[in-house]
């Protein structure tokens, strides 16, 4: 049977005054009342009929969705394999809770290990289908590790900005993916301040968390995945995809309830459920903003504004929007916000590790320990279908590997946290020559290895020519330190372009690293001798070759 291509309308609906407009690029409020918060729409009449037969021969990855997802092009998909993780039976917990149905969504087998490697992916994939090259992200954690992955593989440079309480095995994930990590010694909040400005400083793209809309979407898939695994676990019910009574994590930002609420909506417009969750969103007592919030009847969130608890990955203390949207959703649809201690955290980690031989980082355990604590107090029925978000631990990375320089700190004076002037003041602490190249090549993939191996050390300004004309151009025009020139290319190859810039007194002393697959021969070396820095072949020289290549231009 011949199949439509697959074609994909997105529209951002605004929550504040309803203003629909066709999504072309991320915007950052609505055009017509300038709300934050916009939700990507889409042609649901078209994804009923369209899905019952696409879905069968899909695989089970969060990509399988796409037609909910708001990248308009397949080509521009940065993907590993994140989502379509298990949904596992907790069945010695539940014997021991009298519990029959707890289930595990297990986010620890994501490409990094936590259920942030959705959200990259869209992310990042929607960063580069609107060119974006260099970015900035500031997390407490798992999202930096994810984003970092996700960008080394998209070529996108990412500056990760984090709180110098995330665990030091964490920051050296973030550093062995070659994203540049800024320690900054203040909290979450504050660090996210520093990041902002640092991006608009800078000019660059800064991750919107759970005001962009590729978070949200995100996290939909989880919910999807739950839906369609949960009836070959408890059968089948009166629709073709099932809901559970409860969806449990540990909450932060909010984009994970956010989204999975959000995904439930859709289902249910779709026809295959007919209700929806109860969200349980778990904080650490230490850093618990949203229970303190709806425990006072609270519609905006009271800030906490010096968090204190050992699970850094959870300690938002200003979680902005997303508690006035899912306060709401709890006040009017059921659902609990609770907050667990530390200790109580660690116990749940050690007894899912002994008892369903599960093992989990301190925040997945926050959403357990909240679990056993709903249950105790009998908010929770135990003949409920409860599923529970967890996230795996960060790989070690060993010391060594990275040298000394692997991360920059910017030190936010203790005494006045909260003035503005000492936190955007000490981004001056970040400093370094920046580096201007020209890449004139005209495969893209080889241009996109460069350019990735530029983005893992120092600051570099990259510019890229596809082919020697506009490379000449470019070089005039930007006066780069150092020009990497491939050598075959159509029409004005990369010795006319040498040549050219030889012959021109303006650029003519620019370093130039000769980058070729091209087996040369004596004469061709001879047009090249004397004029050219290094000729290095392409498929056998390493970053760090490279790296030093460039390096020794710079002195
Ligand atoms: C393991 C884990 N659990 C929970 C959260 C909180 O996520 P959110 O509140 O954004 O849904 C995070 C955030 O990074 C996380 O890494
Ligand atoms: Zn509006």
């Amino acid at each position: 049977m011949k199949r439509d291509k697959f074609k994909h309308q997105v529209w951002l609906e605004c929550a504040t005054c309803g203003h629909r407009t066709p999504f072309v690029q991320p915007l950052k409020a609505c055009e017509q009342c300038g709300g934050e918060w916009l939700d990507a729409r889409y042609d649901y009449d078209d994804v009923r009929e369209r899905w019952p037969a696409v879905l069968r021969e899909r695989p089970f990855d969060m990509w399988r969705y796409r037609e909910l997802l708001p990248l308009r092009d397949d080509a521009h998909r940065v993907t590993m394999g994140e989502g379509g993780t298990p949904l596992l039976h907790a069945t010695n917990l539940g014997l021991m809770l009298g519990c029959p149905h707890i289930y595990i969504k297990d986010e620890r087998q994501g490409p990094t290990g936590s259920f942030k490697d959705r959200q990259a992916s869209l992310a990042i994939s929607v960063m580069k289908e609107h060119n974006v090259t260099e970015a900035v992200v500031a997390s407490t954690g798992n999202v930096a590790i994810s984003y970092s992955a996700y960008s080394a593989l998209a070529g996108i440079k990412m500056w990760a900005f984090l709180t110098s309480l995330v665990p030091s095995e964490k920051m050296r994930e973030v550093a062995l993916y070659g994203s540049e990590v800024i320690k900054v010694t203040a909290t979450y909040d504050q660090t996210k301040k520093v990041a902002a400005e640092f991006a608009t400083r800078k000019g660059l793209c800064i991750d919107r968390g759970i005001r962009g809309i590729s978070a949200r979407e995100a996290m939909k898939t989880v919910a999807f995945e739950i839906a369609e695994q949960l009836p070959m676990l408890i059968g089948p019910g009166d629709t073709p995809w099932r809901t559970p009574d409860w969806y449990f994590q540990a909450v932060s930002g909010g984009m994970g309830p956010v989204g999975v609420w959000k995904a439930y909506e859709e289902l249910m417009t779709l026809g295959l459920v007919d209700r929806m969750p109860k969200l349980a969103c778990i904080q650490v007592a230490g850093c618990a903003p949203m229970v303190h919030s709806f425990n006072k009847g609270l519609e905006k969130a009271e800030p906490v504004l010096n968090p204190q608890t050992l699970v850094i990955t959870i300690a938002t203390g200003n979680p902005g929007p997303a508690y006035s949207f899912l306060a709401q959703v709890i006040q009017k649809h059921g659902g609990a916000f609770e907050a667990v201690t530390d200790e109580e955290t660690f116990r749940a980690m050690h007894v899912m590790a002994k008892l369903d031989g599960i093992s989990m980082e301190p925040a997945a355990a926050t959403a357990f320990a909240g679990l056993f604590k709903l249950l105790s107090k009998g908010v929770i029925r135990r003949d409920e279908v409860i599923v529970v978000n967890c996230s795996g631990h960060t790989f070690p990375v060993e010391k060594h590997l990275l040298g000394d320089e692997w991360a920059r700190t910017v030190e936010v004076p203790t005494e006045t946290p909260a003035v503005e002037e000492g936190l955007l003041g000490s981004l001056g602490q970040i400093n370094g020559r920046v580096q201007t190249i020209a890449i004139i090549e005209d495969d893209p993939k080889a241009t996109l290895l460069l350019r990735r191996i530029l983005q893992t050390r120092g600051e570099h300004r990259i510019f890229e020519a596809r082919d020697g004309a506009t490379g000449l151009e470019l070089v005039r025009r930007e006066r780069p330190d150092i020009i990497l020139l491939d050598l075959m290319m159509p029409g004005m190859d990369g010795f006319e372009v040498l040549e050219a810039l030889k012959a021109d007194e303006r650029v003519s002393d620019v370093p130039v690293i000769v980058i070729t697959a091209k087996e040369l021969t004596a004469a061709e070396r001879e047009r090249l001798s004397g004029q050219i820095e290094t000729l290095m072949q392409k498929g056998s020289f390493t970053d760090e070759e490279l790296l030093e290549e460039i390096m020794k231009q710079a002195v």
